[in-house]
């Protein structure tokens, strides 16, 4: 299973989304192989956000060696699920898709709910960690129940 996590600056939720699905996946024996990527470009080669490297830190959890990257239309071929954060980048990874097997990939991490951006706020940046978890547990609960 490739499984790619998306937002727009890739340095604060989807790195976390990133560390913290590959954290539980291996816990579960699960050879997942977890990604992230961001719409937006202005932090593209730079490390996660120091606060998100300290939230994953505090939970046991090294985010520090990622690399911001954009996302790359490419990026439909390569995995089988893209997560994305919030709903406008559902649409804007939508608007890249170039078919219907592309868009099918493509899901909110919480199902109904938006991962807020934490860019702004230092204090959402723990709240922000613990809704990404919940999101996992529920896909890697979804993915593994036939
Ligand atoms: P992220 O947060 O999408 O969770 O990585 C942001 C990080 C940087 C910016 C916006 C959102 N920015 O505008 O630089």
């Amino acid at each position: 299973m490739k499984i790619l996590m998306v937002c727009l600056g890739n340095i604060c939720r989807s790195p976390l989304a990133h560390g913290i699905m590959e954290q539980m996946a291996n816990e579960q024996g699960l050879n997942w192989e977890i990604e992230s990527a961001g719409t937006g470009d202005w932090h593209v080669g730079e490390a996660p956000d120091r606060r998100s490297i300290r939230s994953a830190k505090n939970h046991g959890i090294d985010i520090s060696n990622q690399v911001c990257r954009l996302f790359r239309i490419s990026d439909f071929d390569e995995y089988d699920h893209i997560f994305v954060m919030d709903r406008s980048n559902l649409s804007d990874i939508l608007a890249k898709a170039r078919n219907k097997e592309d868009e099918k990939k493509v899901r909110l991490l919480l199902g109904d709910k938006i991962v807020p951006d934490p860019y702004y706020d230092d204090a959402q940046f723990e709240p922000v960690f613990e809704m990404i978890e919940v999101g996992c547990r529920e896909i890697i609960k979804q993915l593994t129940t036939i």
